[in-house]
């Protein structure tokens, strides 16, 4: 009888410390700060029930000014940090004990021209990007960060190893604890975040796939099939599914965005969702951030 009831007590240790390894929870992710809308954390809905991740958008390796020029890998604040600073980021993560911020590097544009991703070398970017970066993280008590350069001035290896090389330094250094990157269906995009994926694929935590640069119109089973094609391409990787607030194109809420999760979620496929922006949702009330909450709730 005795035995039985340690042989019960191991079973129920072994059944909780599973759980904690194998269960994942489904994660709720958001860009917010580039478009100077004023908005704040406290503006956006958060579901107790989810991990949600704040990614401020965004830092650049650019001075700052009237006309920006690239600064090899020294990175400068350009998210609105009079609306998100260190002091609301504390606050934010005292209040919510499922909120991680993180912060974006890279982005479309700075002032109106493309960040092109520059560096003189692989050794001096790295070097640079480490220093700053790391002042800038601990600055704003920031956990993550997220890799969005979207035109490029080197070779697809260069880049890789240039972020490769920063990221696996953050986590080694215990700067961050998680790292995403945020590719998109573009050839010459493709060709720089899979060269980095190969050879540093097990450092990224999640793979923001920008689903919202497909074309306007994107209908769920065309949803489904691009999301396929991600999962093949960042093998191994959790690829995020998203929308955007704004003008941009994908699967919109409206046309069906939530019923492609419910399929998603129903073949355990659903690791998480991220929205293009916060200062985009601002205006109407942060609805499809609720909604995609509650979705993730019953995805984990
Ligand atoms: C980035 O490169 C493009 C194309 O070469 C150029 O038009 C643009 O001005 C560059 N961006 C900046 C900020 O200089």
């Amino acid at each position: 009888m005795m035995r039985h009831w340690k042989l019960f007590l191991a079973l129920v240790l072994f059944q909780a410390y599973a759980t904690q390894i194998f269960t994942q929870a489904a994660v709720f992710r958001e860009y917010i700060g580039a478009n100077f809308e004023n908005v704040r954390f406290s503006d956006v809905p958060i579901n107790p029930n989810v991990e949600v991740h704040f990614i401020l958008s965004f830092a650049i390796d650019y001075t700052t000014g009237s006309s920006p020029n690239p600064t090899n890998g020294k990175f400068n604040v350009f998210w609105d940090a009079d609306n998100l600073g260190p002091s609301q980021v504390l606050s934010i993560k005292r209040q919510h004990k499922n909120v991680k911020v993180a912060l974006s590097i890279g982005g479309d544009t700075v002032g109106s021209k493309h960040v092109n991703f520059t560096a003189f070398s692989v050794d001096s970017w790295v070097s640079n990007a480490v220093t700053s970066l790391t002042r800038v993280i601990k600055q704003y008590n920031l956990d993550g960060i997220d890799i969005d350069y979207e035109h490029f001035n080197v070779a697809p290896d260069i880049f890789s190893q240039c972020i490769g090389r920063v990221v696996t330094t953050l986590k080694k250094n215990r700067v961050i604890s998680f790292a995403s990157i945020a590719p998109f269906d573009d050839g010459d995009v493709q060709r720089h975040y899979m060269a980095l994926w190969k050879s540093y694929g097990r450092v990224f935590d999640y793979v923001n796939f920008q689903f919202y640069a497909y074309d306007k119109g994107t209908t769920i089973a065309q949803f489904l099939r691009y999301f396929d094609t991600q999962v093949a391409n960042y093998n191994g990787g959790k690829v995020l599914v998203s929308f955007s607030t704004d003008s941009s194109g994908g699967l919109k809420p409206d046309n069906g965005f939530f019923t492609a999760c419910e399929k998603l979620r129903s073949q355990r496929k659903l690791n998480g969702i991220f929205v293009w922006s916060a200062d985009n949702s601002k205006a109407s009330g942060f609805s499809y951030e609720r909604q995609s909450q509650a979705l993730l709730v019953k995805a984990k």
